[in-house]
């Protein structure tokens, strides 16, 4: 475990495997060097829930270890493993999807509701005193807007569901058309951004889709525009995305996510109307135990040579 994970999967771990605690050996590089020849299961996760410590499982990383079969990943995103040299070594990763879906798309939802009715900027009017002397402005509104879902995976689509509730018309683009998805497709991402006047991002991070969201994307979003990410920072240029704040080329923006967290922008912050959140896209008791629950899980359905309940494609 190069990382230090919630408690119930160290203590279920523990039980059940010996298991060694990269994050708390005095001196890591010797505990690898000691152990490299017996490893034969990684147990990591995202930094968010890893205490905030950042370590990529990378190829040379696996490397060392010549008997290791599986990397058990805390986190439905899994750019922290170079999943590619994984599978290319015969290693398999396990997520943790499904458990969040929901929390998630409820996050997403709420950044949203926020983010164009201003309820943080209204409470803390409130808090100030100032409706004392007037009304809280009036503000944009949710009535009669298009949401354009980038990535309609699992979560995208859970979104989508509550968008159509809210009466939204919804447009998506994702790598490839899906089957199974009505909305109208968009080919590219630049199509959906020009389509659609808020822009809810929902793809996994990595390489493939780094800044992504491009001054060019977020000019097509245009000025009634609002950009939702509770994906990844790394999908959007966080720098391109400051400068279109700040000369109105978009209304305004939610972020549950960042391109170097825990280091927020000062612009950003400085900004009232954008909604800020430390990831806390799954953060409640119920789903986090869950997903903890999935990483042990498959570590078990691994060892007892059953399937794998969520491997990464
Ligand atoms: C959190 O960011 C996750 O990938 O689950």
């Amino acid at each position: 475990m190069p990382v230090p994970l919630p408690r119930l999967i160290v203590e279920a771990l523990e039980l059940e495997f010996r298991l060694h605690k990269l994050w708390s050996a005095p001196d890591p590089d010797a505990l690898v060097k000691q152990v490299a020849g017996d490893v034969r299961a990684i147990a990591t996760g995202v930094n968010i829930l890893a205490e905030g410590v950042n370590f990529p499982v990378t190829g040379d990383f696996m490397a060392k270890f010549p008997k290791l079969e599986i990397v058990a990943n805390l986190g439905v995103g899994y750019d922290n493993i170079d999943a590619k040299w994984a599978a290319a070594n015969k290693i398999a990763v396990t997520n943790t999807p499904d458990v969040l879906t929901e929390e998630t798309a409820d996050t997403a939802f709420g950044l949203l509701l926020n983010a164009v009715r201003q309820f943080s900027a209204a409470e803390r009017y409130l808090r100030a005193g100032k409706w004392q002397e007037r009304a809280f402005p009036l503000t944009a509104s949710l009535r009669g807007r298009t949401l354009g879902v980038f990535g309609m995976g699992r979560i995208g689509k859970a979104i989508a569901r509550r968008a159509e509730g809210f009466g939204l018309n919804i447009v998506y683009h994702s790598r490839r058309k899906a089957p199974d998805v009505l909305y109208p497709y968009c080919a590219s991402l630049l199509e959906l951004a020009k389509a659609c006047d808020i822009l809810m991002v929902v793809v996994p991070g990595g390489p493939e889709t780094r800044n992504a969201v491009n001054a060019e994307a977020l000019e097509a979003l245009g000025p009634d525009g609002i950009l939702v990410n509770i994906a990844r920072g790394t999908v959007v240029d966080e720098k391109a995305l400051v400068a279109a704040l700040q000369k109105g080329v978009i209304l305004t923006a939610g972020l549950d996510v960042f391109a170097d967290e825990p280091n927020v922008p000062q612009e950003l912050i400085a900004m009232d109307h954008v909604v800020l959140l430390p990831h806390v896209g799954s953060a409640s008791h119920v789903t986090r135990d869950a997903m903890a629950r999935l990483v042990v899980d498959n570590l078990l359905a691994w060892r007892d040579g059953k399937p794998l309940l969520t491997p990464v494609s």
